[in-house]
């Protein structure tokens, strides 16, 4: 078996600000190649636990490395290999869209002569020539996120941090920033993408975390997620109108359940999905405390 080496690794990461923990003993490790969803409710701590990752903010306990760079100890050997695109978008309102992606392209030391063609490549594939000379100030939600995007990517990072993505985005859009994260992937990069929308991590993500107030609650395919909780869902109303979920493990056992209900019950049975696994789940939390 061939052991895929740990390019992110997170052990007991602890990041308080004032009394509040945002982030609460993380452990974690994604593998290079992957493509990682971190799904977690409002809250639970994924901008903060990727603005340490990604060397952006300091910590309060624990150890970070990212290709083998200690955080705190190689940072800028480690911040040269990730590209970032934060929650709240970063760029200088004030300059135009190539002027920004020109000053991360010297901040990333990439050689001059590569920087024009690179960002023309990347800007034609998402449809933003024509919004280079403008400034950010000056766009629209989508399309400053989309300029924010090319700036993370122009250096070809070996990790790439994508914190909510598609947020405002067209459909369009989203399917190319799809596009472009598979293409990136298929490269060799690996990608650590936190998201709200279920079925881009469903279409995206080999490795699902889920992290719950600071803390790692599952870590798993969508499949092996799925499996956690019964790989198959029935879905009906109770008494109340009130929509209920109960999960199985077999069709006949989902079947069984639905008989048992007696008649005057309409009983969907399909599959699980991760959106099932992430209520379940974070629910299960929720109801433990
Ligand atoms: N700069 C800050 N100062 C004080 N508290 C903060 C700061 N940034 C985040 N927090 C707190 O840390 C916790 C985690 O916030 P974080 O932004 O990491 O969550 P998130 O999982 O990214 O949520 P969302 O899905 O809403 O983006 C929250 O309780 C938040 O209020
Ligand atoms: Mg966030």
């Amino acid at each position: 078996m061939v052991l895929l080496e740990d390019i992110i690794v997170v052990k007991g990461l602890v990041k308080k600000f004032g009394k509040e923990v945002a982030v609460d003993g993380l452990d974690l490790t994604v593998k290079k190649g992957e493509i990682f969803g971190f799904l977690g409710p409002n809250g639970a701590g994924k901008t903060t636990a990727v603005r340490v990752i990604s060397g952006l903010t300091s910590f309060s306990e624990g150890e970070v490395s990212v290709g083998g760079y200690d955080i705190l100890k190689n940072p800028k050997e480690a911040k040269r290999l990730m590209g970032v695109v934060q929650q709240h978008i970063s760029l200088d309102k004030d300059l135009t869209v190539r002027e920004n992606m020109m000053h991360r392209a010297m901040t990333h030391k990439m050689p001059a002569g590569e920087r024009k063609e690179r960002i023309d490549e990347l800007a034609g594939y998402i449809g933003l020539e024509e919004y280079l000379d403008r400034t950010i100030d000056s766009l629209s939600g989508g399309w400053k996120k989309r300029a924010a995007i090319v700036s993370s990517l122009l250096h070809r990072p070996t990790v790439l941090f994508l914190d909510e993505p598609t947020v405002g985005l067209d459909i369009q859009a989203r399917r190319l920033i799809w596009s472009l994260i598979r293409k990136l992937n298929g490269e060799g990069t690996t990608v650590f993408l936190t998201s709200h929308y279920i079925e881009e991590v469903e279409a995206l993500c080999d490795m699902v975390g889920i992290i719950h107030k600071g803390k790692l609650i599952a870590k798993g395919s969508p499949a092996d997620l799925c499996r956690r909780i019964g790989s198959i869902a029935a879905e009906y109303l109770d008494p109340d109108r009130m929509m209920r979920y109960r999960y199985f493990s077999s069709k006949e056992d989902a079947e069984g359940f639905a008989s048992s209900l007696g008649g005057g019950h309409k009983v969907l049975i399909r599959d699980t999905t991760l959106e099932d696994c992430f209520v379940e789940l974070v629910g299960e939390k929720l109801g433990g405390e």
